[in-house]
């Protein structure tokens, strides 16, 4: 049988990924390249359903592509590349818009949270057809139905359910209408996935949008701001160090990060830090995080040094992704009429 194939994406808004993007996806970016088929887009068609600005966008996307590349995403073993580059994600996205009824899309719980900050009469029409883009995203890449039919699979947070739940009903709906055209993709749920709090808010998610300076930790902070932020992360008035969520949302937080930066065991971590108090604990995590992110930090800055290079693993990107998505929009074309 075939390799199974994996798709995904990440905004480009914000000048670097943090801890959270890192351990809550990225890093399981990197491990997947080898046992699947992998597709990994920076989605800018996706970062201006928000007021934004062309020259920040431009420099976000280039940033964004430099931190995978310095993260372990080979070129080699895996397809890196932009949204906008390739075209048929906007042409499929139209198609699929056409048979996604209105209060289908209404129905989309992300588009309720985001529209509510600005009020519906502030949000676009792109982000309310969001979810609809990002089936598109998905479908381009779905394997061809047919005996030994690879399997596309998606990593998704909790959150995105409902997006790739309404990404299988269309590509039901597109086959059932035109005929057998997409294999509905498959949910992966990294089982090493952490979800990463906020370090002065811990029980609230660590998050670009929402996350004070403080409480955040940039893959591309220097590693003396990156230490302060850890050893003065919240924790609570006790002294010891053991993972409880609901009365040490600041420790368990601190341990879960540990504990997948290091590869070992929470309860290792409660053993090897009994009775040492906070301050030790944190120092060693501290220098863990740094130890983590300095050469990724380097790597990108080299890589951001070469824009001729990363102009070439984009082009390639754009070229190898564009030729999978040119031979799904050939089949849907000629299924729809066109
Ligand atoms: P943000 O919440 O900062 O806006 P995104 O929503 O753009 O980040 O998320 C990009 C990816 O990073 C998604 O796969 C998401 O699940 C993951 N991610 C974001 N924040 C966290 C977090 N705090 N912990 C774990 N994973 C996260
Ligand atoms: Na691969």
């Amino acid at each position: 049988t075939a390799t199974p194939r994996v798709l995904s994406g990440i905004q480009p808004t914000a000048d670097s990924f943090h801890l959270g993007n890192y351990l809550g996806a990225l890093r399981q970016w990197v491990a997947l390249q080898d046992s699947h088929q992998a597709f990994y887009c920076v989605v800018d068609l996706h970062a201006i359903t928000v007021e934004h600005d062309p020259e920040t966008l431009r420099r976000r996307t280039r940033v964004a592509v430099a931190q995978l590349l310095a993260m372990g995403l080979d070129p080699e073993r895996a397809t890196v590349f932009v949204q906008s580059q390739v075209p048929e994600h906007a042409e499929l996205a139209w198609i699929l818009g056409c048979i996604t009824g209105f209060g289908e899309a209404g129905r989309m719980t992300q588009f309720k949270d985001k529209s509510s900050k600005q009020g519906t009469s502030g949000t676009t029409v792109g982000l309310f057809t969001y979810p609809i883009l990002q089936a598109a995203d998905i479908l381009l890449y779905s394997p061809e139905p047919g005996p030994g039919e690879r399997v596309l699979q998606v990593p998704v947070g909790e959150d995105q359910r409902q997006h790739l739940e309404l990404t299988r009903t269309l590509a039901q709906r597109f086959n059932h209408r035109f005929g057998e055209t997409f294999v509905p993709p498959g949910a992966y749920i990294p089982e090493t996935a952490a979800k990463i709090t906020d370090l002065q808010e811990p029980t609230a998610k660590m998050s670009k949008s929402a996350s004070s300076p403080q409480g955040i930790i940039d893959v591309l902070e220097e590693p003396g701001p990156m230490r302060k932020k850890i050893m003065r992360a919240v924790t609570d008035t006790g002294t010891e160090v053991r993972f409880d969520e609901e009365n040490k949302a600041g420790i368990a937080n601190l341990l879960r990060i540990f504990s997948a930066l290091e590869g070992v065991p929470i309860e290792d971590l409660e053993r090897r830090y009994e009775g040492a108090g906070y301050g030790r604990f944190k120092k060693e995590l501290a220098a863990l995080v740094v130890d983590t992110f300095t050469p990724i930090r380097e790597r990108t800055l080299k890589l951001l040094d070469d824009q001729e290079q990363l102009d070439r693993v984009l082009a390639e990107g754009a070229d190898r992704a564009g030729a999978v998505a040119r031979g799904t929009m050939e089949v849907v074309r000629d299924r729809v009429g066109f």
